[in-house]
């Protein structure tokens, strides 16, 4: 599969069946993860799974992760990240974004469904998983095994972005603006 093809193929699933993710898969992504570019190649991310039962119901006080069986809470350790001299701007979100990319895409050429949530409440989640305040939880990437009706919608055609994605024309400027 070309990357051109992977990258039409994943999907946001938000409907997942029981089956675990074997514990190779996972390794795998956390690898993918870890081989991902950083600013200064300083390398902020501080990375959660969760997979036992405890874990996914502390996690899911915060958040919705569509039943998925497995999840990866992205952190990023500010007294880590690097800053731009020039205006002070903290590189850790960029960094843990890009570290979130990196698993999500290797999660999908797995044969594995993913969906990035940024819509969780931080403070119980540092409350819950005793995150120090250098730590911030910046993304959390739900994975497991898409059910069958997601794989068959419509939000997992390769062709959906035809209609669902802004035209080159509207986002992209040559030169000037
Ligand atoms: C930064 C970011 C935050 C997101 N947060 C959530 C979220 O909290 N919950 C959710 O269901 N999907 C979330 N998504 C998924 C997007 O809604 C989804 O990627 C987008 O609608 C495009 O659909 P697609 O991923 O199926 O192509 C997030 C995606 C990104 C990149």
């Amino acid at each position: 599969m070309s990357f051109f093809e992977l990258a039409k193929k994943r999907y946001s699933v938000r409907k997942y069946v029981s089956k675990s993710v074997e514990e190779e898969k996972l390794t795998k992504i956390l690898e993918a993860g870890r081989i991902a570019p950083t600013a200064a190649n300083f390398q902020p991310q501080r990375l959660i799974v969760v997979q036992k039962e405890e874990g996914l119901t502390k996690l899911k006080k915060s958040a919705d992760i569509k039943g998925a069986p497995l999840a990866i809470i992205i952190c990023s350790d500010h007294n880590t990240s690097w800053k731009r001299r020039y205006d002070n701007k903290d590189t850790a979100d960029i960094d843990a974004s890009i570290v979130t990319t990196h698993m999500m895409l290797q999660a999908t050429e797995l044969g594995l469904g993913s969906v990035w949530i940024c819509h969780f409440e931080p403070d119980i989640l540092r409350e819950e998983f005793k995150l120090p305040d250098n730590f911030e939880p910046i993304n959390i990437l739900a994975i497991g095994y898409a059910s069958p009706e997601e794989d068959a919608s419509q939000n997992a055609s390769p062709d959906r972005h035809d209609s669902r994605r802004k035209p080159l024309s509207e986002t992209v400027f040559f030169e000037t603006l």
